[in-house]
């Protein structure tokens, strides 16, 4: 089924990271289809730049973790009416044999790209009269799964980012809200993860028994990108299947 049609998104200036694969390629697509003007930053250049030219949008290699470059990306973007801070790794780690090098890493592209990104688009935003932050949280925030404290720990702590620039904004227009995705069947995850077995485990626990795919994820954030969500502001979106 074609997806909702949103006017309020046609040329608005959308901004995502991590955008080359995954659910990040499918909101390129999915801004794209819907007449916004799209950049996105992947440290992907192979993936990144096929996409782009598929889709008419803007890429550039950028290391999430590198903040200077990752700030000059957004502020070479210029105007920047929508942000989506889609970048992760959900790399599974054992907690004990975590060094502190590895901590650090964990939190630069799970949490501390978040904030850098949304610091860089900001003043853009207020200088055009408001905007729409998404950040990418994950269920995995609620439920606390064994082996990746890293990626639960960065992730809870885009929900109290989420609420901290919500409230801050708020009175210049600036609208930030959560989106906590359960198991989504990307490339990664059917590569790594997503065995038959752990499906059928996932699925077993899901009210709702089809796959999540990317597309689901991406018609939320459109809705929560566009004056429909106007009024919705430092709110979290679980989109599992009925798993929490
Ligand atoms: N897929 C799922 O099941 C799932 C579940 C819960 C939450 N999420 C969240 O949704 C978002 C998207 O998930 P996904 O599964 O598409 O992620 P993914 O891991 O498949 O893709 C993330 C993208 O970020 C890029 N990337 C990784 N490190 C980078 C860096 N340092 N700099 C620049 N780019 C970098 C990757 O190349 C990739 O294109 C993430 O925030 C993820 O944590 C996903």
């Amino acid at each position: 089924m074609p997806r909702a049609s949103y006017p309020s998104l046609a040329g608005r200036h959308v901004f995502i990271t991590g955008g080359a694969t995954g659910i990040g390629a499918e909101m390129v697509r999915a801004f794209a289809a819907q007449g916004a003007r799209v950049g996105f930053i992947d440290l992907d250049a192979v993936a990144g730049a096929a996409l782009a030219s598929a889709t008419g949008t803007h890429f550039t290699r950028v290391d999430a973790t590198d903040v200077a470059a990752l700030q000059q990306a957004i502020i070479a973007a210029g105007r920047i009416d929508v942000l989506v801070n889609n970048v992760a790794n959900d790399t599974r780690h054992d907690p004990l044999g975590v060094s502190e090098a590895d901590w650090r890493r964990c939190m630069a592209v799970n949490l501390d790209a978040a904030f850098f990104a949304a610091q860089a688009a900001i003043p853009p935003m207020q200088a055009h009269g408001g905007g729409a932050i998404i950040n990418f949280s994950s269920i995995n925030a609620l439920l606390g799964p064994e082996g990746m404290p890293g990626y639960v720990t960065a992730k809870a702590g885009l929900l109290g980012l989420t609420k901290a620039l919500a409230r801050q904004y708020g009175a210049q227009r600036i609208r930030v809200n959560t989106i906590l995705p359960g198991w989504v069947v990307t490339e990664r995850q059917l590569a790594h993860w997503l065995t038959p077995e752990a499906e059928a485990e996932w699925a077993r626990l899901t009210a709702l028994k089809d796959r999540i795919l990317p597309a689901d994820v991406a018609s939320l954030a459109l809705f929560l990108a566009a004056d429909d969500s106007a009024m919705i502001s430092g709110q979290q979106f679980i989109i599992d299947a009925g798993r929490v």
